[in-house]
């Protein structure tokens, strides 16, 4: 697949992210680049995989290259996901809608945010792939309940619900420019506080716990996956509560400033899960040899939240699309370059080893 765009200029994730911050009002920047605090964490995300050695292997027939994967059942044509990001319309008039085109277009299984400019039924009328909805939990209850209803009666695949923000911790960027960043609609979400944007967490429940995964399986028939884990026991009590697959997100820098990168934090929750439900990963993944390490140490598949929405802001879903074609054809090169021609054969072997 070649790696095509009607943009000139425009060939990696990095140059998408030069091109749409000349595109971005000051405000919609803040918010999308921002982590928390101070951004340390938001910046190991990307250091981590960085550092992160790659074996290369020659004289393998690699003429054939096999991205694809099977997923809660359903196979897909690669392991690249569009992770849930709110509020598409700060970068493009058409919002998720014209997401959920790119993302058709490219065979990506899009997430949904709670809160998305776009209700979950018109982008559930735009999509032509697999969504998920990305559930934030109310305090109100009910209203959970209505959401959950929704999304399943328009066809949605699987409920993801985000686990790592009962609170927003410091967002020092973007809540200097609340004003500007208020005035979207958020048609999933009934009420919304005054604060819009920067306030979305002030219905949100605080009171989640273990036993609401229980909730949330009698509510709907949809897979329950848990997005925002990073320690091992946590992994485990997710697994044994009934989740059916686990995100390693530290929600792209931007739930706790300070924690360990996602791809430090997989290995460990990636074998305390032991293959017992798949495990995802996201934040930082930027190149086809991020895809790579990510898999080598036990993601079962990645998810991109910044690099889309540069795609969006630059050419709305055809960027979109470009920006997965692109970490695709980089990853197959990845992959033909160690030796591997299908996913199942990445293993830490295609990794340096460690101490040497
Ligand atoms: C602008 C922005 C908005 C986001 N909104 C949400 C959201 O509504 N729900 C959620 O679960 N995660 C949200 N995230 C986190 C992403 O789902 C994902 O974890 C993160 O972006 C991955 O890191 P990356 O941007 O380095 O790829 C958001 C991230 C960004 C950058």
């Amino acid at each position: 697949m070649a790696a095509t765009s009607a943009l000139p200029g425009l060939f990696s994730i990095p140059q998408y992210e030069e091109r749409s911050r000349g595109l971005i009002t000051i405000p919609a920047w803040e918010y999308y680049d921002q982590g928390c605090a101070d951004d340390l964490t938001v910046r190991w995300n990307r250091e981590a995989l960085a550092r992160i050695r790659i074996e290369s292997r020659v004289m393998v027939d690699v003429e054939k290259i096999d991205t694809s994967i099977t997923l809660l059942g359903r196979t897909l044509p690669h392991p690249i996901l569009l992770a849930p990001a709110a509020a598409h319309m700060l970068i493009h008039p058409e919002g998720e809608v014209a997401t959920a085109r790119g993302a058709g277009a490219a065979g990506a299984t899009m997430v949904l945010s709670t809160n998305s400019n776009c209700s979950v039924e018109s982008v559930a009328a735009a999509a032509t792939q697999p969504l998920w909805f990305q559930l934030y939990v109310s305090r109100d209850r009910a209203m959970a309940q209505d959401l959950i209803a929704r999304v399943e009666s328009a066809g949605y695949k699987a409920l993801c619900v985000t686990v790592d923000q009962p609170v927003i911790y410091a967002r020092d960027r973007s809540s200097r420019h609340a004003d500007q960043l208020r005035l979207l609609p958020l048609p999933n979400v009934k009420n919304p506080a005054p604060g819009g944007l920067t306030q979305t967490s002030a219905g949100r429940s605080r009171s989640l716990t273990w036993k609401d995964i229980e909730w949330f399986r009698s509510l709907t028939k949809l897979p329950v996956i848990l997005k925002g884990i990073l320690h091992p026991d946590d992994a485990d009590q997710a697994v044994k509560s009934g989740a059916a697959g686990i995100i390693v997100s530290n929600h792209g820098g931007r739930a706790l400033d300070g924690v360990a990168a996602t791809i430090d934090a997989l290995p460990r929750v990636a074998e305390r899960v032991g293959g017992r439900v798949p495990v995802l990963m996201d934040g930082g993944i930027r190149r086809g040899t991020d895809v790579v390490r990510a898999i080598a140490r036990g993601a079962n598949a990645v998810l991109i939240g910044r690099p889309y929405l540069y795609g969006l802001a630059v050419n709305g879903s055809d960027g979109v699309r470009h920006i997965v074609q692109i970490l695709r054809t980089e990853l197959e090169a990845a992959m033909a370059l160690t030796g591997r021609t299908s996913i199942a054969q990445i293993d830490r072997t295609v990794l340096w080893p460690d101490k040497s």
